[in-house]
């Protein structure tokens, strides 16, 4: 994978979790369970003695995981780590001969920063993607929010403190490539192979990190005549009626369409954080996007699109 592929990557997928194994034996078991939880990535720290052999285990066995080293503390042991198949290397803090060698030799690299000093110095180093480290304990969302002023090219990917409970939150910074931690791959439940579990929580993070929430069902209509009949209708329920352009809102919750539009009887509308992340998960279920429906915003990011799957009649349509 290129660098660009790779970040492209860790956008998508939106989690990268933060292994620390102990016994090799378990790192293939581990991923496994990790890629039917639908997270085919991990940072595999050098924290113990059996990373590396982890590392190569990984790589031979489950093809399909982008495997990376992390807790890379000097180019030595970035040397080790790719020999055994890491596809990337992260540190908690910013080595500049290690993000050298990983520069000469074409390995994408994520050192760590917590600081406006350290950013520049990532920087002048030739990075734009940088890791936000410890994340909770370095000020968070608050942080992230101020870096983004004086550094809106650099994206970060934020490790330390993050869990099921502020995932979102992170999720929803525009400077947030991706969000790395431990917590659905807790040491204990490797310990005790506890496959399902981490299963559970690797597929839980995952779909915390969309931020999907249901917002409207669409209603097709022959026409504007057959809509403001209807309208009348929801009114008799209490709704309010807000006519627009092409369709007319009951409240937020009803939208008339004023012609036949996506979807057989009409759609059902998901908000989510960022539509290229939501758009790669749904396409895990089998979602495919209307091409024809896509929009996008000024900065070229998706804000709307359509799905060509109905689901009772209905298409399902993703807005920001
Ligand atoms: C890291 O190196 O990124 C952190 O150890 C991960 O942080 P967490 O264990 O708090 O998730």
């Amino acid at each position: 994978m290129t660098k660009a592929e790779l970040m492209k990557f860790f956008h998508d997928i939106g989690i990268v979790p933060v292994v620390k194994i102990d016994d090799a034996e378990k790192a293939v078991p581990l991923a496994k369970a990790m890629i039917r939880g639908g997270l085919p990535v991990a940072e595999i720290t050098f924290r113990t003695a059996a990373a590396e052999e982890a590392i190569r285990r990984v790589t031979k066995e489950c093809p399909e995981m982008v495997v990376g080293a992390g807790t890379v503390i000097n180019p030595e042991i970035a040397k080790k780590a790719v020999a055994a198949g890491a596809q990337f290397i992260v540190s908690a803090g910013l080595n500049p001969e290690t993000v050298k060698w990983c520069n000469e030799n074409n390995i994408p690299v994520v050192p760590g920063v917590c600081t406006p000093s350290e950013i520049e110095q990532g920087l002048a180093l030739g990075l734009d993607t940088l890791k936000f480290f410890p994340a909770e304990a370095s000020g968070g969302v608050g942080m992230l929010k101020n870096f983004a002023g004086p550094f809106s090219q650099v994206k970060f990917m934020t490790t330390g403190g993050i869990n099921a409970s502020n995932v979102t939150d992170y999720a929803k910074c525009g400077n947030v490539i991706t969000i790395g931690g431990s917590w659905m791959v807790k040491a204990d439940l490797i310990e005790n192979e506890n496959w399902d579990e981490i299963t559970r929580l690797c597929a839980e993070a995952l779909k915390a990190v969309q931020g999907l929430e249901f917002v409207h069902v669409g209603i097709n209509n022959a026409d504007e005549a057959e809509a403001a009949k209807a309208a009348k209708m929801f009114e008799a329920f209490g709704l309010s009626t807000n006519k627009g352009n092409s369709s007319t809102f009951m409240d937020k919750d009803i939208e008339l369409m004023h012609k036949p539009f996506y979807g057989t009887k009409g759609h059902l509308a998901f908000r989510c954080i960022d539509l290229e992340r939501t758009v790669y998960y749904l396409s895990k279920f089998g979602f495919t996007v209307k091409e024809e429906s896509v929009k996008y915003d000024a900065k070229g990011k998706m804000k709307v699109c359509y799905f060509n799957e109905e689901i009772g009649g209905f298409a399902i349509h993703l807005v920001k």
